[in-house]
């Protein structure tokens, strides 16, 4: 029988590709996607599901139970990713990550536990980020984070996402809860909002413009598609254990400077297009996962991230789908919502 999955943030990046990806590769599943459409919730990126009788979008926030309790009933699990996931934005202004990233959560973990009479909804997978276990000096490239390495975020959106992932696991210990962590490296891919570093510098570069880059450029970080994130979650999902928590990477660290370069390469432009700028306060150095538990106990590993075809196809989606950026870059996005879908946005 088919399986309902609520998806909380299934209109953000990583939740649109999310459901694209499942609804693709697994007939057995039903979507619910729940999002309240923030600057970073883009419909749009869900276009062409409308029709699709196994996906169902609500508008909603993970801060109101009256809109998630009827949704808990209907479900049999639910993939919780709506969040604040911008580090900078939580620099100008940590509210909306406190709000949104811990008390969002607590939300809709206890909306989960109360569903179905107090049985629960089923399984609640939390997905979380390797940010959790701050940062990792560049002098001992053989040391990478563990599922029991230190927690010790250092901006605000770490900390509030450490918050909702200890949240999560608290709920298990406390209340029997069937919760799974997963803790992923960085992601790119289509759909990717055009703040965070990739899309930002390819659109930039198709629009002229220069590339401001953090610092020394020397900060490191390991890059994974987001396909192969979408895959371990359901991994995690299917066959994960109830209390544990499953780092997700891609082997693949880059600097900034490299990750720069690349992508300069790749679209046939030179140095001279960088601009270095002040550094991010508190910026990270290095981050690098080790998932040899996801790999030895659940058999995932990463198949779409090579290095670097997997970010010359990135590159090329940005090239072929200039309205949607242009459209998301310039803010327009939102009168073309009220016109493509009406009131639902
Ligand atoms: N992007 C990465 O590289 C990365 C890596 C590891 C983990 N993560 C985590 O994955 C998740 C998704 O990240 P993303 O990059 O797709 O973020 P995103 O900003 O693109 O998407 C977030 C989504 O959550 C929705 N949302 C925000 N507040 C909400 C609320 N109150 N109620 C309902 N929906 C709300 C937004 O509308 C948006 O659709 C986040 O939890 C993030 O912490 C991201």
């Amino acid at each position: 029988m088919a399986k309902t999955l609520l998806v909380t943030g299934g209109a953000g990046f990583i939740g649109a590709n999310f459901v694209r990806f499942a609804l693709a590769n697994r007939p057995d599943l039903r979507i619910i996607n729940f999002d309240v459409l923030t600057y970073s919730g883009n419909l749009e990126n869900l276009a062409g599901l409308e029709s699709d009788d196994r996906y169902r979008f609500v508008k909603g926030d993970i801060l109101d139970p009256e809109a998630l309790d009827p949704l808990m009933e209907e479900a049999d699990g639910v993939i919780h990713m709506a969040a604040e996931s911008h580090v900078d934005r939580s620099i100008m202004d940590s509210g909306p990550f406190i709000t949104t990233n811990v008390q969002g959560t607590q939300v809709v973990l206890d909306a989960a536990r109360r569903a179905k009479g107090g049985k629960g909804v089923g399984r609640f997978l939390y997905v979380s980020t390797d940010e959790v276990y701050g940062s990792l000096p560049l002098e001992n490239p053989e040391v990478r984070f563990t599922e029991t390495s230190q927690i010790k975020p250092s901006s605000p959106y770490a900390a509030s996402k450490t918050a909702g992932d200890l949240l999560s696991l608290a709920y298990f210990h406390t209340f029997g809860m069937d919760v799974v962590v997963t803790r992923c490296s960085n992601n790119f891919g289509p759909y990717q909002f055009p703040e965070k570093v990739i899309p930002l510098f390819v659109t930039n570069l198709l629009q002229g413009k220069k590339v401001p880059l953090y610092g020394d450029g020397k900060n490191v970080r390991d890059w994974l598609h987001v396909d192969d994130h979408c895959e371990a979650i359901l991994a995690a999902f299917d066959r994960g254990q109830a209390g544990r928590v499953y780092n997700i990477g891609g082997d693949n660290e880059r600097s900034n400077l490299d990750l720069t370069h690349s992508i300069l390469s790749i679209m046939g432009h030179g140095e001279e297009m960088i601009e270095f700028v002040q550094d991010r306060p508190g910026h990270d150095r290095r981050y690098a996962i080790d998932a040899s538990r996801i790999e030895q106990e659940l058999g995932w590993k990463p198949t779409r991230s090579a290095w670097p075809e997997a970010l010359v196809e990135t590159i090329a989606w940005y090239r072929d789908n200039q309205d949607w950026w242009k459209r998301v870059k310039s803010g327009e996005y939102l009168a073309y919502y009220e016109k493509q879908y009406g009131a639902s946005a």
